[in-house]
């Protein structure tokens, strides 16, 4: 079907909007980028194949406008340094906007804007945008080109930073447009970081606007984005699509588009498992996702880290798919002692995005080496010693490299039907109150936990950094439509599957009084995993308690952790002063959604109250 347009071009005939077109693409995607064309009249069009030669020829060119630095070829192969504005660092909340006609439709937890209104915004800003620039259209696949699981996308850029990480991020080029004809369903996605070049203008290295609206029509499938180049603001196929777009999409449907990445993990027996989990941003999900277990004969390999496309089969079991090609990993803190499949992962052909640069040519950030190296040029692009307080690399910095660099890719990852998934599990960065790992009785228990998480906010999205705050399902940012109703969705997919996945809830952040992690986390999280799939085969223990089911004494092995055991019951302390209060800001938080809380779950709230008395 061909999107509604936001603005109606004048009738000239398209070829002549939108030269270059290649044979056979479909009318309705060349009359939709003649129609941006005539609004955001840039000096060119580019329709990227998503070829070698394209993708090198635009490297060359961010080389020229000093977009990209390239590292040091011996020490990081074909890889570049990218230094944002201080601006443009991050995904932006408050100027991100689901445009629904009806307001309740967005819910509480959005921005929410008239749509009509939005487009009235949107025009003059767009008008012209793209002058001096070149646009370049880019067809992508979230999902193995073909996959019944699949869905395909254009988005029209003229930031060639965008175009380049798109093509590390997704199936991008030639591929996904062949697949789009005049009746295939394609969500049109306009992104301009709005900066026209009069002629002459010197270009700087990271044009961007200082305003900025990453903007959603749910109803039409529409994504505007003006203003950022920032990956989450800007790489549109990521957050806007395969999350925002895709989870109304899947709403209607009958599927889920969740904030979760997708592991195949085996145990000593040779047994195949595959988890779904959903943490915040920063909070984990690409560490879980690269996982090397301490746990002797355990094995977990990488499907997915970040996004998971998740349906009912016909034999009622839930089946994933990582819609994404690549990762767009946070960079401080992953180190050989942490995540070495990520540092393994990034040997070359990476972007790195403001991280630090070493005299020797390679990059540095936080938490990469124990001791930093005596001198740095910082993400700003200044001299920096270790003296400094300020960090060498932004605290979001990010690494954007392809999914088959990855040594722990599962042969299944691209597999086109998905695999399927046997546990789910919720988490969040949590202080205090919330153990280390529970197990929810049943799959509405498990919703009133997906619904429920609240996390310290990161430095992912502008904000003030370790502020509590209620983010259901990871999915605060990204759920295209009313969060209440969004629970609703997941109570009635849950009830058609015969063979629901079990629910766990962690926390790896818990501190004790000093404030230091009282878990060791990363590769040490293989033992909670391991409980957790003794579960779902039904051979470890658990105990029961007002939260849920816990592990009982003895059954997560904790051989050679090096961990005092005042510490052990710390992690798994349930203080019922702390939960009851809890369960007051649930009930809270529920009433701001009013009528449209699923009644199971405000049941759950009231049975969880009872047993904490
Ligand atoms: P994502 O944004 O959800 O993918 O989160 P990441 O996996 O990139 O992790 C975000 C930050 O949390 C990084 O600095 C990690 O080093 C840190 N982190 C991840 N897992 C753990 C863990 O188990 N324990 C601790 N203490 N930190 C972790
Ligand atoms: P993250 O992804 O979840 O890996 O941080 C980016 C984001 O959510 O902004
Ligand atoms: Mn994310
Ligand atoms: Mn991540």
């Amino acid at each position: 079907t061909a999107p509604t347009q936001i603005v109606t071009p004048e009738r000239r005939p398209a070829e002549r909007l939108a030269p270059g077109a290649p044979a056979g693409a479909a009318a309705s995607v060349v009359a939709w980028v003649a129609s941006i064309a005539s609004l955001t009249t840039p000096d060119e069009i580019v329709w990227c194949d998503g070829s070698l030669r394209e993708n090198d020829l635009l490297t060359k060119l961010m080389l020229e406008t000093g977009t990209l630095t390239r590292l040091n070829p011996e020490l990081r192969p074909n890889s570049f340094l990218a230094r944002g504005d201080e601006s443009d660092v991050a995904r932006v909340e408050d100027r991100t906007f689901i445009c629904s006609a009806l307001e309740s439709d967005a819910g509480p937890t959005n921005n929410w804007r008239d749509p009509a209104e939005m487009r009235a915004t949107l025009e003059p800003l767009f008008s012209g945008s793209m002058r001096g620039r070149t646009m370049y259209v880019v067809p992508f696949s979230m999902g193995p080109l073909g996959s019944p699981l699949a869905k395909l996308g254009v988005q029209v850029t003229d930031s060639p930073y965008v175009v380049v990480s798109t093509g590390l991020m997704t199936r991008m080029g030639a591929g996904a447009l062949a697949l789009i004809d005049d009746d295939t369903e394609w969500v049109p996605a306009v992104h301009s970081v709005g900066a026209p070049l009069e002629s002459g203008q010197r270009d700087v290295a990271w044009p961007c606007n200082g305003t900025k609206y990453i903007s959603h029509f749910p109803e039409t499938r529409e994504i505007w984005s003006f203003g950022s180049a920032y990956g989450g603001n800007a790489l549109l196929a990521k957050k806007a699509f395969a999350l925002r777009i895709a989870s109304v999409m899947a709403r209607d449907e009958g599927w889920l588009a969740e904030h979760m990445l997708i592991i195949k993990v085996t145990n000593p027996a040779g047994r195949v498992f595959h988890v779904a989990a959903a943490f915040p941003s920063a909070c984990g999900k690409t560490n879980l996702a690269m996982l090397q277990p301490t746990v002797p004969g355990w094995r977990v390999e990488t499907i997915g880290d970040d996004i998971a496309w998740l349906r009912p089969d016909a034999e009622g079991r839930l089946r994933a798919i990582n819609p994404e090609a690549g990762f767009f990993g946070v960079a401080p803190g992953t180190g050989v002692s942490t995540n070495p499949v990520a540092i393994d992962t990034v040997w070359g052909n990476t972007i790195f995005t403001n991280v630090a640069m070493r005299d020797d040519g390679d990059v540095w950030w936080e938490g990469m080496t124990e001791h930093a190296p005596e001198h740095l040029v910082d993400w700003r692009g200044e001299d920096w010693t270790p003296s400094l307080a300020t960090p060498a690399a932004h605290p979001n910095s990010r690494f954007t490299v392809a999914a088959r660099q990855c040594p722990t890719i599962a042969n299944d990852w691209d597999d086109p039907e998905g695999v399927v998934i046997d546990a789910i599990i919720f988490g969040g960065r949590r202080a205090s109150t919330v153990p280390l790992v529970v197990e929810a009785r049943d799959w509405e228990h498990g919703v009133y936990l997906g619904a429920t998480i609240s996390s310290e906010r990161t430095a992912a999205a502008e904000g003030t950094v370790g502020e509590l705050r209620r983010d259901p399902f990871a999915m605060a940012p990204f759920c295209g439509y009313n969060m209440a109703d969004h629970w609703a969705h997941w109570l009635e997919v849950g009830a058609t599957l015969e063979k629901a996945p079990a629910v766990f809830q962690v926390n790896w952040f818990r501190k004790d009084a000093d404030g230091r992690f009282l878990w060791p986390g990363f590769g040490e999280n293989s033992r909670v995993l391991a409980w957790i799939l003794d579960r779902v085969e039904g051979t470890a223990d658990g105990l029961d308690s007002p939260i849920g089911v816990l592990p009982a004494p003895g059954a997560i092995d904790t051989s050679g952790l090096d961990l005092d055991p005042g510490d052990w019951d710390k992690l798994f302390e349930v203080d019922p002063t702390a939960h009851r209060r809890e369960v007051d800001g649930v009930a809270e938080f529920f009433a701001g959604f009013g009528e449209r809380v699923p009644s199971q779950l405000t049941a759950q709230l009231e049975a969880l109250r009872t047993r904490l008395v």
